[in-house]
């Protein structure tokens, strides 16, 4: 099979669209994980990587091999063991992999449910929190299923007063949404490459409060053992085959986001959302969030009745060569999930995605305002 020979408008839940510097960094010459020029990039990488969380004094922060889910389990598997009590905020699909990876990690799992396509009531995490001993709170900052920002300054701050860790999914935030681990007293968060940051998938960032380093169990998995990672980030012993060309791409992605600045990005990513909800509003379409809850990342735009969403995701990607994403579980039919971040957050993808919209719904047979 040929390799891919054209170029697609990546506007889905993820992989976001990859800059042409990004993508150069990729086939730059290649150097083993331990080779002296590869050092000073490991140490790079760290650094950016620690002020784009803005982590706290004293975090150890780093990237992982492998996709989001894979520092999701490296966050999970440090600080779980049989015995610690776990309280998870569940208001779409990957909190549920948090319930389900914080259990066979063999923590006690407690949840807190929401409904899908809102933001949690942190009230209703206090009170949770009144009901028993936790040892962790765990939630989706940015719910990539249902388009929903959860309040995390308020959850962390919760969780800290009853001293708790605050393990947080921020995949579809890192690099796009305000994010203040330390300010804010976040102790494990997970991200990936694919999204805020404009990388590919392969490299995926974690961070672990100088607190969460104090309470770090003896971790189970070899390949995600934290303290088997710093010896390799750190302390330069072998560990694995860091893939040379995700740390150049990583390394551009972070050069990007440094030199945009990260205030600038956010307010990039708030601002292209704004001008899509107004793009959607002229074609009769609204989002799933209510204002104030949505993520400025990705967008839920809800299915008008009678039109057959996969229909559109296919014409979309047949005649514009524009990809969007399906709806999760109980939301699949009834959403579109629609990416506007990294590279990708821009006001022309905004207008080519709005105008591929109204062609692709009068397709469907929807009449478009
Ligand atoms: C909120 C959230 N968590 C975790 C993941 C898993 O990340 P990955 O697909 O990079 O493993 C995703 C993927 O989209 C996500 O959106």
């Amino acid at each position: 099979m040929p390799l891919p020979s054209t170029e697609r408008l990546l506007l889905g839940p993820g992989p976001s669209p990859v800059s042409p510097r990004v993508t150069r960094a990729l086939a730059a010459p290649s150097r083993s994980h331990l080779d002296p020029e590869m050092v000073p990039l490991l140490d790079d990488i760290r650094e950016r990587l620690a002020r784009v969380f803005r982590a706290g004094e004293g975090a150890a922060t780093l990237a992982v091999s492998g996709t989001g889910t894979a520092a999701m389990e490296t966050a999970i598997a440090n600080v779980t063991e049989p015995g610690r009590r776990a309280l998870v905020v569940v208001t779409g699909y990957f909190g549920e992999r948090l319930v389900t990876m914080l259990g066979r990690y063999g923590a006690t799992v407690e949840r807190v449910d929401g409904e899908w396509g809102r933001a949690i009531d942190p009230a209703r995490v206090s009170e949770a929190l009144s009901r028993g001993r936790f040892d962790i709170v765990a939630v989706v900052h940015a719910e990539t299923s249902t388009g929903v920002c959860n309040p995390l300054d308020a959850i962390a701050r919760l969780a800290r007063e009853h001293d708790a860790l605050t393990l947080v999914d921020a995949v579809t935030s890192l690099g796009a949404m305000p994010l203040e681990i330390g300010a804010w007293g976040v102790d494990v968060c997970y991200s990936c490459s694919q999204k805020g940051l404009g990388a590919p998938s392969g490299l995926s960032p974690v961070t672990f409060s100088a607190r969460a380093l104090d309470r770090l169990v003896a971790c189970r998995s070899f390949y995600f053992d934290l303290n088997l990672l710093l010896d390799f980030w750190v302390r330069r012993k072998d560990h694995h085959t860091i893939s040379a060309p995700l740390v150049y791409a990583l390394d551009a992605a972070l050069a990007e986001v440094e030199e945009e600045g990260l205030d600038a990005r956010w307010q990039r990513h708030a601002s292209v959302h704004e001008s899509f909800v107004r793009a959607l509003d002229g074609l009769g379409l609204s989002l799933l969030p209510p204002p104030g809850e949505r993520l400025w990342s990705l967008n839920a735009v809800r299915v008008p009745d009678g039109v057959e969403e996969a229909a559109v995701r296919k014409r979309l990607l047949d005649r514009q060569n524009i990809e969007i994403g399906a709806g999760l579980g109980p939301l699949a039919g009834r959403i579109w999930r629609i990416g506007l971040m990294g590279s990708g957050a821009t006001l022309e993808n905004v207008s080519r995605l709005s105008d591929a919209l109204a062609e692709a719904l009068a397709g469907a047979g929807q009449p478009v305002r």
